[in-house]
């Protein structure tokens, strides 16, 4: 690999290099990924190098964020793709570390939000959120950032990662990204090369039903009612459904009519074995 862009393995080196950028008055960008990289994470990219004068970007398939019956050992990792396709958008630095680097083998710590995580993602993946949390607060920590990009597509994980960064005071500034999408609306993410051809093809309906309840609802038409169409329409179109809520955008607690509230809409749906989720603004 050529040093246009070089990878980091140690937090170390890290902390130098970004100590180096600090001192000539630069400001720096974190980008927290699980590698697999697609348009999406090239997107918060994008959008980090508007806000920073240098961008690193981590890859760490991070295993606490894993059940033992999730996906940790399958996850789509090929670093050597990721480092290509970063240099079309060119961060500064690829920090990849190896597991024992955040989690030497006496590792006893965990980092937890409550509430927020305890419901929609946090119900059928109860541990997810604080290994989240966890490896983001160490990524924080070892990198010492001014800011740090999150997508909207995991929407509830940037409520959660906005809600530790106040509770424990991280001098990090949270930016949201918006959702990147496939020609056909499918929202794109890592896992999604999972799904076989015939799974491929029916799962832009999630976004499509998505999309139709939010303007049922932005038009006034009763949350239960919307809802419950749009269940029917994920069910016939083939998913399995884990959720589809109407939430409020800030504190995620349910509501029961939209006006006067900021109001998205989240789901989650397995193809298959597959998994999805997406979520949209009711606007
Ligand atoms: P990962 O799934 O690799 O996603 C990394 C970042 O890319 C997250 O902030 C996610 O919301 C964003 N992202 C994924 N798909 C996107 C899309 N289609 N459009 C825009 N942004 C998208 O999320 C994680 O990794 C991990 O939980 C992590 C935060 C790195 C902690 O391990």
């Amino acid at each position: 690999m050529s040093t246009r862009l070089p990878v980091i393995r140690f937090a170390t080196e890290l902390r130098k290099t970004v100590q180096q950028w600090r001192r000539r008055g630069q400001k720096v960008a974190l980008v927290p990924t699980m590698g697999g990289l697609h348009d999406g994470h090239l997107s918060l990219i994008r959008l980090a190098k508007k806000h920073a004068n240098r961008v690193v970007v981590s890859v760490f398939v991070n295993p606490t964020q894993f059940a033992p019956h999730e996906d940790y050992d399958s996850y789509p990792r090929n670093e050597e793709r990721d480092w290509h396709k970063l240099l079309s958008v060119q961060p500064d630095v690829m920090y990849a570390p190896e597991v024992d680097e955040i989690y030497p083998h006496d590792f006893a710590t965990r980092v937890e939000v409550a509430g927020l995580t305890q419901t929609l993602e946090g119900i059928s993946r109860p541990h997810f959120f604080a290994g989240v949390t966890t490896v983001v607060a160490k990524l924080f920590l070892q990198c010492l950032p001014d800011v740090a990009v999150f997508g909207e597509k995991d929407y509830q994980q940037l409520l959660v990662i906005k809600r530790m960064v106040k509770d424990l005071a991280f001098p990090i500034t949270i930016l949201p990204g918006p959702t990147v999408r496939e020609g056909d609306s499918l929202a794109m993410s890592s896992r999604n090369a999972y799904l076989d051809a015939r799974e491929r093809s029916v799962a832009p309906q999630l976004y499509a039903v998505l999309r139709d309840v939010a303007v049922d609802l932005a038009s006034g038409r009763p949350v239960r009612e919307s809802l419950t169409q749009g269940k029917v329409r994920l069910e016939s179109a083939g998913f399995r459904i884990d959720y589809l809520e109407v939430r409020d955008s800030d504190t995620l607690l349910p509501i029961e009519t939209i006006e006067h509230a900021r109001a998205r809409l989240l789901a989650a749906v397995y193809l298959g074995k597959v998994r999805l989720i997406d979520n949209v603004e009711v606007a």
